[in-house]
């Protein structure tokens, strides 16, 4: 039996999208092993998640560090040190160089808040309603050199209701995250993914496929 893919999860706040990751390792739908989180801001709730589920909890905190250099580094050793074979990067909010990303090429994932290429960066619920686009969703994706511009692996289609705020329309958005990540990060852990000159091939029945990108509303649901 081969062993089970360690995933380091990297995280800067709520840690929403940890506790999915948590809730499916739990009960068998991950596939994979969280073997440490990594988090860049003390007292984030994520850091508290990762401790009340008995996995590493790292703070590596980039304000007490000199450079990105010496920051990286120190996360580069911690994942190391915890035999990571893949990087989840859930709501973790500093650019990471290149020298981190072609460490770790094709072994690190995303997730973002909209439908790219449309909106990346900061505040993408945000951008999204003042674009006034009628739908719009997340992306996972594999980390590039770019600000969200990686190999696009799974998207999730959310709908912009008319009373929509900004908060309301992330939180419809996130439920999408949460149900997303840890379906890529499976594919991930069964050896389904591999990328082929820049572009990533899933080894995934079409069905299957369309269930995960489209929700399939209830009769009756707005
Ligand atoms: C998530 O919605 C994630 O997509 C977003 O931060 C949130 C973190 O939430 N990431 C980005 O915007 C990265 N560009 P969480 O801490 O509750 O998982």
């Amino acid at each position: 039996m081969t062993a089970m893919l360690r995933v380091g999860v990297l995280a800067s706040g709520s840690g929403t999208n940890l506790a999915a990751l948590i809730a499916a390792q739990q009960d068998g739908r991950l596939g994979a092993e969280i073997a440490a989180v990594i988090c860049n801001v003390p007292g984030a709730r994520a850091l508290q998640r990762a401790r009340e589920a008995g996995i590493p909890a790292i703070l590596v905190d980039h304000k007490a560090h000199p450079s990105r250099e010496t920051f990286e580094a120190e996360i580069d050793r911690h994942l190391q040190a915890h035999g990571v074979g893949l990087v989840v990067l859930a709501g973790f909010m500093r650019i990471l160089s290149p020298w981190f990303v072609s460490r770790w090429q094709g072994r690190i994932v995303n997730v973002h808040p909209a439908l790219l290429p449309s909106f990346p960066g900061l505040h993408a619920a945000r951008q999204a309603l003042q674009a006034g686009v009628r739908i719009t969703g997340c992306t996972v994706h594999l980390v590039d050199e770019g600000t969200d511009t990686g190999p696009i692996l799974a998207q999730a289609a959310v709908p912009v209701l008319p009373g929509d705020d900004e908060a309301s329309l992330h939180a419809r958005v996130q439920k999408e995250e949460h149900r997303l990540l840890p379906w890529v990060v499976r594919l991930f852990a069964e050896g389904r993914i591999r990328v082929e000159e820049g572009r990533p091939i899933l080894d995934l029945p079409e069905a299957a496929w369309a269930q995960a990108s489209l929700r399939n509303p209830e009769p009756g649901e707005p």
